[in-house]
This record gives structure tokens, sequence and C-alpha cells, in this order.
């Protein structure tokens, strides 16, 4: 059995910033992020920890950064400890496979989110007014069902509370027309290339959501990319449209959450352990069938 990290105060580094999932570590201009077991779902993080799961996230990151570099310039400098400051020498068992090295970026605080598909905070918004962050989309649509094509629907990465979907011209406001339009074409591309590379896989990647930076004045891609926390992922064999799909991601947390006695405020309810192990689970069937190796 792995060991169950739930939090990392044992590294003798300062502190950059404890995250719901990450704590992550400053180390000058780079930084050291590393993926806990916890999990969070409403914005609230739980007591419970998932087993592997800070394993599953940090690999499938460092699996799709080497996938996309063609597209746009990664954060990831290394995953591998021997390559990490000596201050965590002695926790390498702690460590191994859950953290990565990378270079601190400017972050550019929107949430970069693409849709290909109409669920979640998506499917909320066109069941109002037809449109999702403002774009227009066709009528008739279920929940589930596959856009004409993918859209890029930003997020303002709200510091307490719950990200707030803004329209591209609320984004550009923020940080201005070419940036925006930068940003949005390269997210576009990498949804596409991901896409099909999950769908050989047997997953149809719903939606994403990426974190973009700046060093040197360069666009670069930060924080976790195509992981069950930051993506939707449907099974493809079971996909039907017309109501919820089953995921290999959060959802399944949030759709027992929904049954729970719980108004989605702190503190958050202990999760019982099979909904734990299945959890677990999904994650690492992601993880498996994107990847084709296991954990
Ligand atoms: N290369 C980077 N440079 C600076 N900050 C980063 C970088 N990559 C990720 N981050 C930040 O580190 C944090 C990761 O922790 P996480 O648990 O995901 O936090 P959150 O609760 O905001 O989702 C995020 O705030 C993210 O914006
Ligand atoms: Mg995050």
């Amino acid at each position: 059995m792995t060991k169950l990290i739930g939090d990392t105060k044992f590294i003798n580094l300062p502190l950059f910033k404890k995250g719901k999932v990450r704590d992550v570590y400053e180390l000058g201009d780079k930084l050291l992020l590393v993926v806990t077991d916890r999990i969070s779902a409403f914005d609230v993080v739980f007591s419970n920890l998932i087993p592997n799961k800070g394993k599953v996230l940090n690999k499938l990151s460092e699996f799709w950064f080497d996938f996309t570099r063609d597209i746009v310039p990664n954060h990831m400098i290394s995953t591998n400890i021997s390559d990490f400051p000596k201050e965590i020498g002695s926790f390498k068992e702690e460590l191994d496979g859950r953290a990565m090295l990378v270079k601190k970026a400017e972050m550019i605080e929107i949430e970069c989110v693409v849709r290909g598909y109409l669920a979640g905070s998506g499917l909320k918004e066109y069941k109002q007014s037809g449109t999702v962050c403002g774009i227009r989309l066709p009528e008739g649509l279920v929940e589930g069902d596959k856009l004409p094509e993918p859209i890029f629907t930003p997020a303002h990465k709200a510091h307490t509370g719950h990200d707030e979907n803004i329209s591209q011209e609320q984004m550009e406001n923020k940080v201005g027309k070419d940036l925006t339009e930068k940003i949005r074409d390269i997210s576009l591309t990498l949804y596409e290339k991901a896409g099909k590379r999950a769908e050989a896989g047997g997953i149809i990647l719903a939606d994403t959501k990426f974190e973009f930076g700046i060093i040197d004045g360069q666009i670069v891609l930060a924080d976790e990319i195509f992981t069950p926390d930051s993506s939707r992922f449907w099974h493809i064999d079971e996909y039907k449209p017309g109501g919820p799909q089953k995921s290999f991601d959060k959802q399944y947390i949030r759709d027992y959450l929904e049954t729970a006695d719980w108004d989605k405020n702190p503190p958050a309810p202990e999760l019982p352990e099979h909904v734990i192990r299945n959890t677990e689970l999904k994650y690492l069937e992601a993880y498996e069938r994107i990847t084709g190796t296991r954990i």
C-alpha cells in the first residue's frame, strides 16, 4: 500500500502557496509542486485522503506536458527526485512520483477552460439563456451533447469562493486582446490534440482547464494539465447524451455528495470507505487508459 500524504509540513522549505490539493514550495526562480492525496469538491477540501491520487495527478500532468511541448512551452523541469534540492533529501519515499520541480511563472489569473461538450456550469447557463459564457449555441442541445466545435470559456480565478465565468471580452479587458487571443488559440489546440489521445484510450475529454503564466515575457503552460481534477473524463463506450455521463473524474464524488445531507459549506462531511476506494479506482483507470502504463 502506498503512503497517504495529506500534508507536507515535513519539507524544510518556505511555503509559496498551499492550494486545495497541492503544497507549493519556494525555490527562488523555481517551485516544488507537491501533489498530496487531498481531494476537494465544490471548492471544499475533505479530511479523507484518496490513495494514489497525488501520484496519478502528478504523473498524468508529466505525461501531458511531454505530449504537448510542441504546442506551447511549459513550466516542468523535472519529476525526478534526484534533481530536487537537497532540502527534501530525506523524504524521497514520501515525495517519489508526486512532486514536480517547475519554473516559477507570473500567473495569469484566469482559468482557461475549453469545452467540447455541454456539462457543468456551461449546461446551467445554456438552459437559462442558450449561451455558454456569452457564446450562443444552437437550440435544442441536451446535457452531454457534443458542441458543434470546442469553445474557449474563461473564468475568473477567485481567491476565495467559486470561480466565475467571464466572456472573452471581459478577459480582454483584464489581460489584453493580444494575450487573450494567443491563449485562446493555444488552449483550443491543446484540447484538440489531447482529446484525440484520450479517445484512443476510450475516454472523452469533455472539457478541461488550463492555467498559463509568463516567464521572461513568454506564455508558459503551468499548473496541472488534463488530469481528472482539471477535466471531465467520460467513458466513450457508455456515452449517451440526455443526462449525466459515466466518468473517471471528480463527478463521482460530486454525485455522491448530492445524495448526502450537506449544504456544500465547510466543514466537509466524512467520505464513506467505498466512495474513497471507487474514486481511487477511477483515477487509476484514467491514468492507465491515457498513458498505457500503470502507476
Ligand atoms: N509555474 C507556476 N508558477 C507559479 N504558480 C504556479 C505555477 N504552477 C502552478 N501554480 C499555482 O500553484 C497552485 C497549485 O495548487 P492547487 O492546489 O492547484 O491550488 P488551487 O487551490 O488554487 O487549485 C495554484 O494556485 C497555481 O496557480
Ligand atoms: Mg488547482
